[in-house]
């Protein structure tokens, strides 16, 4: 085990767990490397230059490609989801354990190295949403959000994911600031939303027709909709903001958002998301009456507790 009893309660009390300084700081260098090198000579953003990471992205830098999208401040690198070294950097053997510790040991698809990536499938529909769970063999890529400048302040959204899968992180590859787009979470959203969803880990979609536009995508449950307009309303979020190596796991029915980024620093993070190898056979089944069925006996066995001291760790007290 590389969790302790106090780390597993916090996860099932808050649907969140921060992992202070775990991703290999050589690895974080390289991927920024590598995002940095999927720009084109001619970019107007300039790594050395920090003034010119104000978004959003200047005419010449657009890209509408899905797998190395760079729209507004958006910049969503996700050809690379499975090369070597972000298999090595977000399944690294210390977060395959970590996600054992909370799902149940030996039970996790293996990511593939060379495999297929997020976007290959290309969008839901022209504009849509790319599926983080079609064709996606490894890590969901790398994400970043440019700073926000002179942009307007914006409020807080938070949502559900929309595709089926048991865990997720988001690891820091450089240190962000408060609120500099890290990541938001909504604590305790986790166990208000999945009663309220028809599946387990799957929702209900209308088919996209090129001919009939208007009907498309995910249904939510009314239940889920008042659910998660009162989490918006009564639960403070909580800014996952930090240091480089830092990672941030997550329960699949969490409130979060990527976070606006209001700092004058670009907000690099990996994403990735973990499966069992059950999924398929779980997904469309009602939400269970013990919501952590499919999870470890560890946490199974774990009491919600936990000391003031673990609360301000993770971010959630002052
Ligand atoms: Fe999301």
């Amino acid at each position: 085990m590389i969790l302790n009893q106090e780390q597993l309660s916090f996860f099932k009390a808050n649907g969140y767990l921060i992992i202070p300084k775990i991703l290999d700081s050589v690895l974080c260098k390289k991927a920024r490397d590598l995002l940095w090198s999927s720009l084109p000579k001619e970019a107007n953003i300039n790594r050395e230059d920090p003034s010119t990471h104000i978004g959003p992205f200047t005419e010449k830098d657009l890209k509408q490609d899905v797998t190395n999208l760079r729209q507004g401040y958006k910049w969503q690198l996700r050809s690379i989801g499975t090369n070597q070294l972000m298999i090595d950097l977000v399944y690294s053997e210390t977060l395959q354990q970590i996600a054992e510790d909370l799902l149940g040991k030996d039970t996790l698809v293996k990511p593939k190295v060379g495999g297929k990536t997020m976007g290959q499938h290309g969008a839901a529909w022209p504009g849509g949403p790319v599926d983080p769970a079609l064709d996606n063999e490894g890590s969901r890529g790398i994400y970043a959000t440019l700073p926000y400048g002179g942009k307007e302040k914006e409020p807080d959204y938070c949502h559900t994911d929309g595709h089926p899968f048991n865990l997720s992180l988001v690891g820091l590859i450089d240190d962000v600031l408060p609120n500099g787009g890290a990541f938001k979470v909504w604590p305790g959203s986790h166990k208000r939303l999945y009663p309220t969803f028809q599946m387990q880990y799957d929702q209900p979609r209308i088919a996209y027709y090129e001919h009939l536009p208007f009907y498309k995508g995910i249904i939510q449950s009314e239940a889920y909709e008042e659910e998660i307009k009162k989490v918006l309303e009564d639960t403070e979020p909580v800014d996952c903001c930090g240091s480089e190596g830092d990672v941030i796991f997550w329960h699949h029915r969490l409130a979060h958002m990527a976070g606006h980024n209001y700092s004058n620093k670009m907000r690099l993070a990996v994403l990735g998301d973990f499966i069992k190898k059950d999924l398929d056979e779980n997904r469309a089944k009602t939400p269970q009456k013990n919501m952590w069925l499919d999870w470890s006996d560890h946490l199974n066995n774990a009491p919600e507790t936990y000391s003031e001291e673990m609360a301000k760790l993770q971010k959630l007290i002052d």
